[in-house]
């Protein structure tokens, strides 16, 4: 291990590494009860050392600490005991130009693509609440399970190696690519570089077995091993998760309170994927003095689907509410989950050419493109509104598209050097 690693481990946890050969920096063959002992050591020194340095831990960052919910979500039940800082927050709100709009509307941007950056996107949010409830419940290691470039499946790997928590990842293929090596593209390298242990089903074996069991399936067998897993669903969307986004209610309520103007917004827009997002913004919307409606695009399934899938969430909290009457969802699936027509992927282009602001493909990206046609087709509906756009992150998506995208980035040629330009040799130092 380099003095550098072995300095962060000391910081960060306090005890050297038991897992890596300070020698040869390679994974040692310990035997399997070995290592059990030691994660289970680990993670105990972990906890007392965050519980015991308080508010100086990692200066807030990693931090865990009892949870306090606004007052106006405080008869939810349940509420989470604790939180941990994983998110660099509050992230940013700014006025987003995207040409075309219908008169006076104003679109404004929420960037939770800024939330980090191994750890981007909206499932910080809600890894804040699920990681703490892992520590909680005294976990050794984390399961989840999505897509082969899920975000939330990074997002998940980076925050529990953080947390010094093993993480299994349960990614969903195609079936001429299950059997082999899954590559390093997008979130894949980052999960991989983090150590996230990898397994791959079809989209076939997942349409028939379904999440819930699979992830029980490896459940199971870790249990059987010793291991105390603790299994996150699809998205992280479950009644703990849904408490990221009452939270970023709280947070755009507060930006609101001290920005320009004090004024806030008529509509929040956002991608709907597997729905916890949507369950937590439109019900602390509707729970807080804050009136904004909120628009959802959903980049898979359709809209019955989601309004039952976010009634269960809202049931869970006993939040006596009905979907239906809180949030709006539209349709933004456009080719499928995670395929993109070349018009969608034109939109990411020129969005990006002309506000700097750069959308995923698979979510914030369809949602924005859904949300600008409706916008044209039914302009009277946003005349004159303001409207928040939540952008979900998801950078490292995009670059499964790169094949697709390569013939519409044009802008680059070899430079022109003729011979009045001056050469010899040695004088250009490269640094
Ligand atoms: C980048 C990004 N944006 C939006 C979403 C949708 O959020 P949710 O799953 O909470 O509906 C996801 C995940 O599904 C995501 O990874």
């Amino acid at each position: 291990m380099s003095s550098l690693a072995s300095r962060h481990h000391c910081q960060m946890f306090c005890t050297p590494s038991v897992y890596i050969s300070p020698a040869t920096g390679v994974l040692s063959t310990r035997s399997l009860v070995q290592r059990q002992r030691n994660s289970k050591i680990q993670t105990k020194i972990f906890c007392s050392f965050m519980e015991e340095q308080g508010s100086n831990a990692n200066f807030g960052f990693l931090e865990k600490k009892p949870y306090d919910p606004p007052s106006w979500a405080s008869h939810l039940d349940p509420i989470p005991s604790h939180v941990i800082s994983l998110g660099h927050l509050p992230t940013p709100i700014h006025k987003w130009n995207l040409p075309n709009l219908p008169k006076n509307t104003e679109v404004w941007l929420k960037r939770d693509d800024l939330s980090g950056m191994q750890l981007s996107g909206n499932k910080v949010r809600k890894l804040e609440f699920l990681m703490a409830d892992a520590i909680q419940q005294g976990a050794d290691c984390i399961i989840t399970i999505g897509g082969i470039q899920s975000n939330h499946c990074r997002a998940t790997a980076v925050a529990a190696k953080y947390l010094n928590l093993d993480c299994y990842l349960i990614l969903r293929t195609s079936k001429l690519l299950v059997d082999g090596d899954p590559g390093l593209v997008g979130n894949l390298l980052v999960e991989r570089l983090v150590g996230a242990h990898v397994e791959l089903i079809s989209k076939e074996e997942y349409a028939k077995i379904g999440s819930v069991v699979l992830t029980n399936v490896l459940k199971e067998r870790l249990l059987k091993e010793g291991r105390r897993p603790y299994v996150i669903p699809v998205g992280g969307s479950n009644s703990t998760g849904t408490w990221g986004y009452i939270e970023a209610t709280r947070e755009i309520e507060q930006q609101i309170q001290t920005g320009p103007g004090k004024t806030g917004f008529d509509d929040i827009v956002v991608a709907c994927g597997s729905g916890g997002t949507i369950a937590g913004l439109s019900l602390a919307t509707w729970l807080s003095k804050y009136t904004a409606k909120v628009h959802a695009f959903s980049v898979c399934d359709d809209p019955d689907y989601f309004y039952d899938f976010v009634q269960g969430l809202l049931d869970g909290l006993k939040a006596s509410v009905s979907a239906r009457d809180i949030v709006s969802i539209q349709n933004a699936k456009g080719l499928g989950y995670a395929m993109n027509t070349i018009e969608e992927l034109e939109f990411v282009k020129e969005v990006a050419a002309a506000t700097g602001v750069i959308l995923d493909p698979v979510y914030s990206g369809k949602a924005a493109y859904a949300m600008l046609q409706d916008m044209a087709a039914n302009p009277v509906k946003w005349e004159g509104r303001k409207v928040l756009f939540v952008h979900t992150g998801g950078l490292l998506g995009l670059y499964d598209k790169v094949d697709q995208m390569t013939s519409m980035l044009g802008s680059w040629q070899r430079m022109d050097l003729d011979e009045s330009v001056p050469k010899k040799d040695g004088i250009g130092k490269m640094f």
